[in-house]
């Protein structure tokens, strides 16, 4: 009787001993949680990264074109000659080079491009910004001609109407 309840005993060791590396375990678990918390902040600071960006870039909207910019577009448009600009087929270089981000009617606004049927920039500030470029908006100095950035220019002033 006495063998029995050694082994009695023993059996109740073992169950202590399993019952408390269970707890061991779930201590190990609970030592994870903090790991799942970090990796949820880096998620919370990529989305504020994201979100400074997309504010950057609305700040960057906000910026008025650069007055040398500006004078670099006057100087463009009372250079270029009527015939030349006439001649141009702005509504294919639009198609071709501006539909991408703008879509074919000004109004696409892919790539965080401005609605052209609801843009109120001068002549002066389309062309400044298409030679130069601007935000997203790549530069096409060196892609158009002088005649044919004041041409889309005064194309994309139609999408207004
Ligand atoms: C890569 C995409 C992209 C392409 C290609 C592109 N644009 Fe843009 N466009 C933009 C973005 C983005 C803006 C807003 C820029 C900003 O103000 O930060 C913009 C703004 C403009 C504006 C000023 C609108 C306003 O009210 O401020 C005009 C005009 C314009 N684009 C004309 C054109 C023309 C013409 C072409 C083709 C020669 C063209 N864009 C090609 C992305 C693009």
């Amino acid at each position: 009787m006495k063998k029995v309840s050694v082994i009695g005993s023993l059996f109740i060791m073992m169950i202590f001993i399993l019952v408390s590396c269970g707890g061991d375990g779930s201590k190990n678990q609970k030592s994870n949680k903090p790991t799942v918390k970090n990796s949820n902040k880096k998620e919370v600071a990529k989305k504020e990264e994201v979100k400074e960006i997309t504010s950057k870039g609305e700040d960057k909207n906000a910026i008025p074109t650069p007055p040398e910019h500006l004078a670099k577009a006057r100087s463009i448009i009372a250079e270029v000659s009527k015939n030349d600009v006439e001649g141009v087929d702005a509504k294919k270089k639009f198609k071709n080079l501006c539909a991408i981000c703008h879509g074919m009617k000004g109004n696409m606004e892919i790539n965080g491009a401005k609605d052209l049927t609801k843009s109120k920039v001068s002549l002066e500030e389309a062309v400044a910004q298409i030679y130069h470029g601007k935000g997203l908006m790549t530069p096409f100095k060196g892609i158009l001609t002088d005649a044919e950035i004041v041409a889309v220019s005064k194309y994309v002033e139609e999408f207004r109407n």
